[in-house]
């Protein structure tokens, strides 16, 4: 039984973990690298929480997953929001747990008045591609040299999702 909610300060150390292991075993699901990650410590993981801006998945009490919404703020966006990042523990990848949780950010969106959802994905990540395309999302663009990886330039996708 997987359940979904906003993380919290106190779901600091446990975030915390899980973000170390998804720099390591998914390095092309993250902007940040593990060594960004290692470095960061429980207190300013918890400011970070304290924004309310991360999500989380749960097993019983067990966070399993976890993703950051960002609703724009001004006026004239606040149809749109950022997912990402966008990640679930290996043991409970293909269980539903992400499905919960994109659910459950669907759900704000709609009863945020957001219209449309983007996110961007590496084009060699085919597990998240195949899910995000289930969850509904559709390509709309390819940003060239999002991300320099030794120096070496690498694009990204953009998907987004119109939120009904
Ligand atoms: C992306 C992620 C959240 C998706 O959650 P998940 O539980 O793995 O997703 P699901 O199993 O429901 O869906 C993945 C689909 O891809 C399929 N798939 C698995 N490996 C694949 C591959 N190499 N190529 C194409 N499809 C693949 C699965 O069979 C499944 O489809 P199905 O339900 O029709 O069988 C999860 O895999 C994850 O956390 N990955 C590491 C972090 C990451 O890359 N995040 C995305 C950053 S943009």
């Amino acid at each position: 039984m997987f359940t979904y909610r906003t993380l919290t300060g106190e779901d600091a150390p446990a975030w915390l973990d899980l973000r170390q292991e998804g720099a390591r075993v998914a390095p092309n699901g993250f902007l940040v690298t593990l060594d960004e990650a290692l470095a960061m410590d429980t207190d300013r993981a918890r400011q970070m929480l304290e924004f309310g801006a991360m999500r989380g998945v749960f097993e019983d009490e067990t966070l399993v997953g976890f993703c950051g919404y960002r609703p724009q703020q001004r006026q004239r966006i606040r149809h749109r929001a950022e997912l990402g990042p966008f990640y679930v523990t290996p043991d409970r990848q293909g269980s539903g747990a992400a499905r919960v949780m994109m659910q459950g950010v669907l759900a704000e969106a709609r009863a945020g008045g957001v219209a449309q959802i983007e996110l961007t994905v590496a084009p060699d990540n085919a597990r998240a591609i195949a899910f995000y395309k289930k969850q509904g999302f559709q390509k709309y663009g390819v940003r060239p040299d999002a991300i320099r990886e030794g120096g070496v330039p690498e694009h990204e996708l953009l998907y987004l999702l119109w939120v009904n």
